[in-house]
């Protein structure tokens, strides 16, 4: 749906490495170009993340949105540090980028099956 709504089927979007397989799969049945950025401990590279968008701004590859896993990520498991979340929000802001924000793994879901 959100593919759908928020791209054409040649728009890049931009993903963390690695990402939710599901996700993915999506992305790539539906034609977008995938744009990967590595994560770390604390999440996707920041950085890195900004080199992207700047070399991408204004070339005819038009991103459209980053799609993020930031609590206890699947695969890797790490959730995005506070940080970077602000700095995220920052680029999303300087780039007229949107953040699609998959968060399956609520705290409260976690607490209420007692995995805490
Ligand atoms: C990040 C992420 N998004 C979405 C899903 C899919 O969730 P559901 O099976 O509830 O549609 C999963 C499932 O593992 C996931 O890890």
């Amino acid at each position: 749906m959100i593919e759908k709504v928020f791209i054409d089927p040649s728009d890049p979007v931009i993903v963390e490495l690695p990402s939710y397989i599901g996700g993915l799969q999506v992305f790539q049945g539906y034609g977008t170009h995938m744009h990967g950025i590595a994560t770390d401990h604390d999440g996707i590279l920041v950085d890195v993340l900004e080199e992207t968008l700047e070399q991408l701004k204004g070339t005819e590859e038009h991103y459209k949105f980053i799609y993020l896993v930031p609590d206890f990520q699947n695969p890797a498991g790490v959730t995005l540090s506070l940080e970077r979340r602000k700095k995220i929000i920052e680029l999303s802001k300087k780039y007229d980028v949107l953040i699609i924000e998959d968060t399956p793994f609520t705290l409260y879901e976690i607490l209420d099956y007692g995995l805490l």
